[in-house]
């Protein structure tokens, strides 16, 4: 905790400093919550041929986000987000996108295992007016994932404005118990930050320092409503948390201090729920919770503001560094019913996780994640044999390399064979947090600088915040779909970083 003083210094060096002019307390803070939280619409398509057939359309708009204020906003069937795509496991699902936007987009279906053609990345963009085609077989166990632009150095941007989703897998081996109504006692929370001018439009890259740290902003928006109220009408309710930010990270916690159980992670439910008192959840992780309600219990879903080191080294980029995530918000208020209808309980234990054995890996790869501030080192080539093709950047420069290298889109940094297993071994040798994330499917933790990871972290998973100086090691299983010629991605999901470089390519191929 900070002292009065402490603080007071702190805002001090934030107003004066010039870097910064972000309020701590963002636009609204003080205000009551009041408004309906808004619940995107459920799609379950409908199923033609033995399929599951999804129509979906990115389109522009105006959107209210700030009350009596409309901003320019882009949306999938709408004007801002989309649906919640409802799937089933084992069902082919197809999805028919049209663009009716004036550029360039795309649409990516985070954490599935699907052929690469089908994973709507930088080599799948959908010129405007037309209709690209995806379909895969759903193999993902029951959980919470999402859709978003992955559009070549436009990602951040794009998703910015809103076109990202939420999608929900099915799965018949989930506990009937768990509260699992939409929209009642099963609530979708897709968290954004964003940043507005005087008449409520977004503001987007604006400042200096949204390029290095990533786009971060001082109001935050729940299912793109701002200031959201949700009122419990059950004793239990699960909320299924996506953190959609371009760059924050968020430290859920409920401002009265009571715990909550987390019973699912990025790929599905965690083999049992662990209870927390505050979850840290990065961009493009997700987590299920369960929160318990006395009636007429009021309480308020906050983002604790990290503590601030009490020193750091000199330098503009270092104070910058120094106070990221340090704010605290209020994102939800909580205002329960003062009747609660008993709805489902928590099996003490949710599904049985295979966990893959270190011992059935093959090959480790190494990735060093960096940013091109300051001196840059020049010892890394990375693997492969093609050329450098980053440049550094200088203080600010705005560049990010993992092994020393820039995404390019014709050019494969990783060949992995089929029916392998790996480690890959992420260090981040950059001052702030980077998550890190990988296409085609999901992997599991196996250490972070050599320690266990924590309970709430022991699923399936497809990002995993990868701290500065951290080393992380995952493994991951890669099957089916070979493919010589068009890869997966995998890269820091702060888009911001994504579309400036910090992204990488790997095909995986029969030898
Ligand atoms: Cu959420 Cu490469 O994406
Ligand atoms: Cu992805
Ligand atoms: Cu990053």
């Amino acid at each position: 905790m900070l002292s009065r003083r402490q603080t007071l210094r702190y805002l001090g060096i934030a107003a004066g400093g010039m870097l910064f002019n972000v309020p701590l307390i963002g636009r609204g803070q003080q205000s009551t919550f009041e408004t309906a939280l808004n619940i995107p619409d459920m799609a379950s398509g409908s199923v033609v041929e033995e399929a599951r057939q999804f129509d979906l359309t990115l389109q522009s708009g105006r959107t209210e986000l700030l009350p009596g204020q409309f901003a320019s906003t882009y949306g999938i069937n709408g004007s801002y987000l989309g649906p919640t795509l409802r799937l089933n496991r084992y069902e082919l699902s197809r999805f028919s996108v049209t663009n009716n936007l004036a550029e360039d987009s795309s649409l990516h279906w985070h954490g599935f295992h699907l052929p690469p053609t089908e994973d709507g990345g930088p080599h799948q963009p959908i010129a405007p007016g037309t209709t690209w085609n995806a379909r895969f077989q759903v193999v993902q166990y029951g959980g919470t994932y999402w859709y978003h632009s992955h559009v070549m150095h436009k990602s951040g941007e794009q998703v910015y404005k809103g076109l990202a989703g939420m999608i929900i897998v099915d799965d018949e081996e989930h506990p009937q118990d768990l509260p699992s109504t939409y929209g009642v006692d099963d609530i979708p929370l897709i968290l954004q930050d964003r940043r507005f001018d005087d008449e409520g439009e977004l503001r987007y890259l604006n400042r200096y320092q949204d390029i290095v740290m990533g786009m971060m902003g001082d109001t935050i928006l729940v299912n793109g409503t701002f200031q959201p109220q949700f009122r419990p009408s059950t004793r239990l309710v699960r909320f299924r948390i996506l953190n959609a930010a371009n760059a924050r990270t968020f430290n859920l916690a409920l401002n009265d201090g009571r715990p909550f159980q987390q019973i699912a992670g990025d790929g599905g439910l965690l083999s049992s729920p662990v209870t927390m008192n505050s979850l840290q959840l990065a961009p493009a992780e997700r987590a299920e919770i369960v929160v318990a309600f006395n009636p007429g219990d009021s309480t308020e879903l906050v983002s604790l503001g990290r503590d601030i080191p009490a020193s750091a080294p000199p330098g503009a980029m270092n104070e910058m560094l120094r106070i990221i995530n340090s704010e605290r918000f209020r994102l939800l208020s909580l205002n329960a019913e003062s009747r609660l209808a008993d709805s489902g309980t928590v099996p003490d234990s949710l599904v049985a996780i295979y966990r893959i054995p270190e011992a059935a890996a093959t090959n480790t790869r190494r990735f060093n994640l960096m940013m091109g501030s300051g001196m840059r080192s020049g010892e890394d080539r990375g693997p492969g044999d093609g050329p450098r093709n980053g440049t550094g950047g200088g203080s600010g420069g705005g560049n990010y390399f993992i092994n020393g290298r820039q995404m390019a889109i014709d050019y494969i940094n990783e060949r992995v064979t089929l029916n392998t297993t790996e480690i890959w071994e992420l260090r981040n040798r950059s001052p702030m947090m980077h998550p890190f994330h990988i296409h085609n499917g999901q992997f599991q933790l196996l250490d972070r600088n050599g320690t266990p990871p924590p309970d709430n972290e022991m699923g399936w998973k497809d990002t995993v915040r990868v701290d500065s100086g951290e080393v992380v090691r995952l493994i991951m299983r890669f099957t089916d779909y070979t493919d010589e010629n068009n890869p997966y991605m995998y890269h820091c999901h702060i888009l911001e970083h994504e579309d400036r470089g910090m992204m990488g390519q790997f095909v995986l191929v029969n030898s």
